[in-house]
């Protein structure tokens, strides 16, 4: 019954969470902020200085803007480099056949991630035709948990936010999705995704006539 899919990218389609980590933990240790996989679990769907002033919460120390766009700039490069031998081989298992599912039975395809590098991604991984509408982050004001980015999509397709199912694997996406006044189907744990109406450990499980 819904009329658009809308997917996150990071940790949905493809393990770039992994990168962000990685990266963001090289970052935090380097400004002696403790990083572990729980803190990490607070930047999902957070975007870059968002992420940043997060982690730089914990340190004693107090940053200017410019040493702060410096660090966001340093991240940025490692994750770059990281994601630059990317290929289809990268997908998760089950993305290209949840793809297909949705498109099969006629829903549109977008995808709400705040990631500037979505783009990027979505070239190496070879699958930007599959969507009818990318949202651009360079666009979007307000990082997830805030609807902008889900409603901003909805709007792009032309379908009304109750149509859309949303899937996402962070807690921040989840509640983007949820106060947009959609359905939100996440990927990962039920014990750290509360917010969802239904999760599944990955998009092999994916289901359309189930939710
Ligand atoms: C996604 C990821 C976050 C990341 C953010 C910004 O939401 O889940 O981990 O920090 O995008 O990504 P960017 O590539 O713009 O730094
Ligand atoms: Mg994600």
């Amino acid at each position: 019954h819904f009329k658009a899919v809308i997917f996150d990218l990071d940790g949905v389609i493809t393990d770039t969470a992994h990168y962000h980590y990685l990266a963001w933990k090289a970052l935090a240790e380097s400004e002696g902020v403790h990083f572990d996989h729980a803190f990490n679990e607070n930047l999902k769907g957070v975007d870059r200085m968002g992420s940043l002033n997060l982690i730089l919460a914990g340190s004693p120390k107090t940053y200017t803007m410019e040493e702060k766009l410096a660090l966001a700039e340093r991240k940025n490069n490692q994750y770059v480099e990281l994601i630059a031998t990317m290929s289809a081989a990268d997908l998760l298992p089950g993305a290209i056949d949840a793809l297909a599912a949705v498109r099969a039975a006629g829903l549109k395809i977008g995808l709400a991630s705040v990631s500037k590098n979505a783009f990027t991604v979505l070239d190496r991984l070879g699958i930007r035709d599959r969507f009818d509408y990318v949202v651009d982050a360079a666009r979007i004001a307000n990082s997830k948990p805030h609807p902008e980015i889900f409603l901003n999509a909805a709007a792009a397709l032309g379908v009304a936010p109750g149509d859309c199912l949303g899937v996402e694997d962070a807690v921040a996406g989840v509640a983007s999705i949820k106060s947009a006044g959609m359905y939100a189907l996440g990927i990962g744990s039920p014990a750290v995704l509360t917010q969802a109406d239904r999760v599944i450990p990955s998009l092999s499980e994916f289901r359309l006539n189930d939710y």
